[in-house]
């Protein structure tokens, strides 16, 4: 509550996604009046759990699309936050520039000229990814990136190699949205979460979801995402959901945060993840031929969330045991995994 007794006022846009839809329910639950948007209130197919979160509270829904100039206006209007999640985040596009890059990039601009708009919005608080942090070149072991490590935007596009389009989409808006906010004196956050895992209210599934349980459901595609991050970044980095939520809302709560914060829970291999899933989880098998060809024992490289902890941010979930605790029920409802 404010001084004046009325609810703090937080904006979360793409509230049909799986991280939005964990963060509306945690700002409903702390008693914040959330205004969300999605492209299409209509489709409930999309929404219903937007529909089930408004009885925790004060939650709009309003229609807003990041490819329309200032769409975002009205959601953002009287929030003391604003919280930048909804993103393109179609890793597999034929045209990355024109699918993924410029629209990423534009739609960052298009919600931070809203707040700029606003004037109300104390601080925004962007969602980047680890895939701004850990895509680039590096030899050796035993590497801890901190946040004064940026992916290779030069190496990616000249190699355009995997998903090269999606850390680069990261990139280039963390890049322009600090650039507008120092210009237009906005007290900007940026987040960069690693693989997020854990239950949400979304029905929706996100990528990350079926990649987390590959080993256990078989599905090869899935299990081309996980071991892509290992290829890709030297590791798995993992963190859940409800932290990375928490740490969102920290970020947005402590005055003097600012800049840039890595949120990990847990650096981990395919292979260890193997053991620990069937040692956990004797009523899956994990499939023997997917851990055939190389894989890492150890992480070569390890994402650090000491700046976040050393701020006062405290993980609950610091163990694969933890952070596993409710993935595996999580994709049984989801179907993902069989009852
Ligand atoms: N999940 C992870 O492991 C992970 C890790 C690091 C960072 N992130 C970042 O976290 C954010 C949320 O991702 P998520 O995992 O929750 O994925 P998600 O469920 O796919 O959410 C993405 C959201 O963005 C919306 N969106 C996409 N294009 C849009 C547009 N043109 N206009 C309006 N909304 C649009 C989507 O709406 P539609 O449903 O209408 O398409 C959806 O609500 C993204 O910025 C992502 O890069 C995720």
């Amino acid at each position: 509550m404010s001084a004046g007794g009325t609810k703090k006022k937080a904006c979360v846009t793409g509230g049909n996604g799986y991280i939005a839809s964990v963060l509306i329910k945690m700002m409903l639950e702390k008693g914040y009046a959330v205004k969300t948007t999605v492209r299409n209130p209509d489709d409930m197919e999309k929404n219903s759990h937007l529909k089930d979160l408004q009885a925790l509270g004060s939650l709009e829904v309003l229609r807003a699309d990041l490819d329309d100039e200032g769409s975002f206006d009205e959601a953002v209007a009287g929030c003391d936050y604003a919280f930048l999640v909804a993103a393109p985040v179609n890793l597999h596009s034929e045209n990355p520039e024109k699918e993924l890059i410029e629209p990423a990039v534009r739609g960052t601009l298009n919600v931070m000229r809203s707040c700029a708009k606003a004037g109300t919005v104390k601080r925004v608080v962007l969602t980047s990814s680890a895939a701004a942090v850990s895509s680039r070149p590096l030899q050796g072991d035993g590497h801890v990136l901190d946040e004064n490590s940026w992916s290779d935007v030069e190496f990616l596009t000249a190699n355009k190699s995997g998903p090269w389009g999606y850390p680069v989409s990261k990139v280039l808006s963390e890049k322009e949205a600090c650039r507008f906010a120092e210009e237009h004196g906005i007290s900007l956050v940026t987040v960069c979460p690693v693989l997020t895992v854990g239950a949400a209210p979304a029905k929706k599934i996100h990528t990350s979801v079926p990649a987390s349980l590959s080993l256990l459901s078989g599905d090869d595609a899935a299990f081309g995402v996980l071991k892509g991050v290992e290829m890709a970044t030297g590791g798995v980095p993992m963190v859940h959901v409800a932290d990375l939520c928490r740490a969102e809302v920290f970020v947005a709560e402590e005055d003097a945060a600012s800049g840039r914060y890595i949120c990990c829970g847990v650096n981990t291999t395919v292979a260890e993840l193997a053991r620990f899933l069937t040692e956990k989880y004797p009523q899956y098998t994990v499939k023997a031929d997917l851990l055939s060809g190389e894989l890492l024992e150890k992480p070569r490289v390890r994402l650090s969330s000491a700046r976040l902890v050393k701020e006062g941010f405290e993980f609950k979930k610091k163990t694969l045991d933890e952070i596993y605790d409710d993935v595996v029920e999580h994709g049984k409802a989801l179907g993902i995994l069989p009852n």
